[in-house]
């Protein structure tokens, strides 16, 4: 075990948030440490937008579906796929870029912008920070791009609310590690045992914690995957995503 591995295992969301503003060189160091992950072909598809300022922040938790620790905290910081700068340099370059048309382009960003969001959290957390992953803005995509004033070829895909933790959560266990890490070919066998053994655990976790009516990961998981009241396909077209190739 060394001090970085300690503090990944240790990750935890967090939910209660003091009013404690981050100092400057905290927040300038976190956001250079994300700056300098890797990107695809160091496309460096991806741009930050920070938010500080009280009024919108209390949008972006409505806009999340009233998530209240987003107006709490006082940084939100939203990873915007930014294929408005990579057009630039195609254009000049003299070339007409097709990336936002295709699912490659949408892959390698969609990867790059989570290198980028887990560098932020692990650099906010390494300065006894608390963080939230936040994917709720995808709820009204089209609120965030007009609050932050994104231009075409741009996506917001996810934030994170970071600040001083108020009142610590307790961390949630995951799925048994064979459900995750498979030698040499994927091992399908080992996915029933895993989910059966997982549903206990998240059963006793939230009876621990105290949450009445806490779903077990097959019931969570169905509520998330078997249908989508976020419509995204227009607004992300409008945008300049649409899927041809
Ligand atoms: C991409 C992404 C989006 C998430 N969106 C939200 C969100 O909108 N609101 C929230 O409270 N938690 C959100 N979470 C946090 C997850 O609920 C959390 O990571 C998961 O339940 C596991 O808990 P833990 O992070 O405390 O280990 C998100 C996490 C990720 C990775």
């Amino acid at each position: 075990m060394n001090e970085t591995v300690s503090l990944l295992q240790a990750h935890r969301s967090s939910r209660s948030y003091k009013s404690d503003p981050v100092p400057d060189e905290i927040l300038d160091a976190i956001i250079e440490s994300a700056h300098r992950a890797p990107t695809s072909a160091n496309i460096q598809e991806v741009s930050l937008v920070v938010v500080r300022n009280a009024t919108s922040r209390a949008r972006i938790a409505e806009i999340a579906g009233n998530q209240p620790w987003i107006a709490q905290a006082p940084v939100f910081i939203t990873v915007v796929m930014d294929l408005y700068k990579t057009g630039l340099g195609v254009e000049k370059a003299g070339a007409e870029q097709v990336a936002q048309r295709s699912l490659e382009g949408i892959f390698f960003a969609t990867c790059d912008a989570g290198i980028i969001l887990a560098t932020l959290m692990t650099a906010a957390r390494s300065f006894g920070l608390g963080i939230v992953p936040i994917g709720g803005i995808r709820r009204d995509p089209q609120a965030m791009i007009d609050l932050l004033g994104l231009p075409k070829n741009t996506f917001p895909l996810v934030g994170v609310a970071l600040g001083y933790v108020d009142h610590e959560s307790q961390q949630r266990p995951r799925m048994p590690i064979e459900s995750f890490r498979h030698e040499e070919k994927y091992h399908a066998e080992a996915l029933r045992p895993a989910i059966d053994a997982y549903d206990l655990t998240l059963q006793e976790y939230w009876q621990k914690v105290g949450r009445k009516g806490g779903l077990t990961w097959s019931e969570n998981t169905a509520e998330h995957c078997k249908a989508f009241s976020r419509m995204l396909k227009p607004i992300a077209n409008k945008q300049g995503f649409t899927l041809e190739v």
